[in-house]
């Protein structure tokens, strides 16, 4: 829904410009958008990620597919139509955090292109990078830390990404990040250089 359902609603502005909060709280707001099959390390190199940057004194939070499912997305499943919603929320709320100068990393397989495009559009020019974490499917499933693969062949889960479900990958993401081919530390850190390059963060 491109509209709101509400009418007389009129927006706030702050009376802080974002430059001022920004100088205030000392760093900007990004929203890193972890995007890739299940087990393909989302959660693994955000969490290190998040870490090393509040370890350098950086305020970062990370967004996590499972756990918000708990609690804001209880009420989606699966459906495309639930997936489409569920990256829809986490995106307004990644916005707010970003806004808030917060370095937001969110770990979603988010596995529809026109979803991730909707994020990057809602969010201002130069804080939204797609961070592609890529791992071939047979190593995913090879991986399997939730036995969730071994249940979607079996046929106990339905529309499983990958298996009865599409990943579209990203055609031009920020970052790609290889999670077969680097250490943990090493896949975290590339995030960190990025975001570096990238002026968000001095390293
Ligand atoms: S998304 O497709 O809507 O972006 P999200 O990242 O929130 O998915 O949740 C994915 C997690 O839910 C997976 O890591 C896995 O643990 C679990 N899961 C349960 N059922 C499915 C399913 N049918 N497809 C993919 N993941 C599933």
């Amino acid at each position: 829904m491109s509209q709101p359902k509400s009418s007389n609603i009129h927006w706030h502005g702050a009376i802080v410009t974002p430059e001022e909060r920004q100088a205030t709280v000392g760093q900007k707001g990004a929203v890193v958008w972890l995007t890739g099959l299940s087990a393909s390390g989302k959660s693994t190199i955000a969490r290190r990620a998040e870490q090393l940057l509040l370890e350098r004194g950086h305020s970062a939070y990370v967004l996590d597919g499972d756990n918000i499912r708990f609690g804001l997305n209880k009420d989606l499943g699966f459906s495309p139509a639930d997936r489409t919603e569920n990256i829809r929320r986490i995106g307004e709320v990644a916005k707010l955090f970003a806004d808030a100068c917060v370095i937001t990393l969110t770990a979603f397989i988010s596995p529809y292109r026109a979803d991730r495009d909707s994020v990057r559009a809602i969010t201002p020019e130069g804080t939204f990078f797609e961070a592609y974490v890529q791992a071939p499917i047979e190593v995913c499933e090879e991986r399997d830390p939730k036995g969730l693969y071994k249940k979607a062949r079996a046929g106990q889960i339905p529309e499983f990404t990958g298996i009865s479900a599409p990943y579209e990958e990203p055609l031009n993401p920020e970052m790609l990040i290889k999670t077969g081919e680097g250490s943990i530390d090493e896949c975290a850190m590339q995030i960190l250089k990025e975001l570096a390059a990238k002026g968000i963060i001095s390293l």
